[in-house]
C-alpha cells in the first residue's frame, strides 16, 4: 500500500497501536508526526522509523489541552506545508468502577481525552485539508465499547460512543470535499493499555481470551493494518465506518 510522501499525524503515537501505526505507515513511505504526551517514548518510536529507513518526527502534544490540536496542525503545516492524514488515537482507560462510583473529576478526564481531545483534532485536521482543496482522511480511535457496553468502564463506553458519533458527522458534512472520516473498534489488543486493564493478571486475560470467537487477543500491528489502508487510496469510497477489529466479540 503505497503512502509515499503523505504527511500524517499520529496521536498517541509512543505506544501501543500508536506505534505499531507509526512503523506501519512509514513503512508504506509517509512521513509521521509522532504526537504524544510521552516525548522521550516518541523519540524511541521515531529511532525505530528512522533504523528502518522511514522518516518521522516527534511533536508533543496533549490532545486535552485546549488549543493545542490547532497549534499542532499550525506547526505541521509551517515545516510541512500541509496534512494529508491522522490517526486521532491517544486515549486513556479511566475509571474501572461501577458507573456509581465514578468520580466526577475521572468521567471529566476521560471526556476531555477520549472524546473532546478527538473532536479537537478532527476540526483543526479538516480545517486544514478544506484550505488545501485536496482531499484527506482521517481515522479516528474508538473501540468495541463504541459499539457495546463492557462493565465497569462507563466514562470509557460513553466517550467511545461518542468518537463515532462525531466520525459520522464529520464524514458526512465533509464528503463533498472529499475528506473520509472513519472510526476504527478495536477490540482486545496486546498494548499497555490492555495490560493496564483487561490484560492485568493471568486469570484476566485467561478469561477474555476465552471469550473471543476466534480465541486470542490480537497484536497492534493488526489494528495499524486496517488504518493503514483507510488512510490509503485503496478505501478512496469508504467514509463514516465503524470497524470492528475484535476478532468476532462484536458478533456474539
Ligand atoms: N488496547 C486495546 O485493547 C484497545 C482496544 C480498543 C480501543 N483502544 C484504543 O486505542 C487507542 C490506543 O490504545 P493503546 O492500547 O495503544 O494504549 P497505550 O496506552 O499503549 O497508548 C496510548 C498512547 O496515548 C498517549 N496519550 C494518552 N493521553 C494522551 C493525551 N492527552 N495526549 C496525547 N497523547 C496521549 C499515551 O501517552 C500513549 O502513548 C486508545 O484510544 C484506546 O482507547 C485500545
Amino acid at each position: 500500500m503505497s503512502l509515499a510522501d503523505k504527511v500524517i499525524l499520529v496521536t498517541g503515537g509512543a505506544s501501543g497501536i500508536g506505534r505499531a501505526t507509526v512503523n506501519r505507515l512509514a513503512g508504506d513511505g509517509a512521513h509521521i508526526i509522532v504526537a504524544d504526551t510521552q516525548v522521550e517514548l516518541s523519540g524511541e518510536v521515531v529511532a525505530e522509523v528512522q533504523k528502518a529507513g522511514g522518516s518521522a518526527e516527534v511533536l508533543e502534544l496533549d490532545v486535552a489541552e485546549e488549543g493545542a490540536a490547532a497549534a499542532a496542525v499550525t506547526a505541521i503545516v509551517a515545516e510541512h506545508g500541509r496534512l494529508d492524514g491522522a490517526f486521532n488515537n491517544a486515549g486513556i482507560v479511566g475509571p474501572t468502577t461501577l458507573l456509581a462510583d465514578i468520580d466526577m473529576a475521572e468521567w471529566a478526564r476521560v471526556l476531555a481525552v477520549n472524546l473532546t481531545g478527538v473532536f479537537s483534532c478532527v476540526q483543526a485536521e479538516i480545517a486544514q485539508m478544506i484550505q488545501q482543496e485536496s482531499g484527506g482522511s482521517i481515522v479516528n480511535a474508538s473501540s468495541i465499547c463504541g459499539l457495546i457496553a463492557l462493565p465497569q468502564a462507563a466514562a470509557y463506553n460513553s466517550a467511545k460512543h461518542g468518537v463515532i458519533g462525531l466520525t459520522k458527522s464529520a464524514a458526512l458534512e465533509y464528503a463533498p470535499q472529499n475528506i473520509r472520516v472513519n472510526a476504527v473498534c478495536p477490540g482486545f489488543i496486546d498494548t499497555p493499555m490492555f495490560d493496564q486493564a483487561a490484560g492485568a493478571t493471568v486469570e484476566t486475560r485467561n478469561f477474555v481470551t476465552g471469550a473471543i470467537p476466534m480465541g486470542r487477543i490480537a497484536g497492534p500491528g493488526e489494528v495499524a493494518d486496517v488504518v493503514a489502508w483507510l488512510l490509503s487510496e485503496q478505501s478512496s469510497y469508504v467514509t463514516g465506518v465503524a470497524t470492528p477489529i475484535d476478532g468476532g466479540w462484536t458478533v456474539q
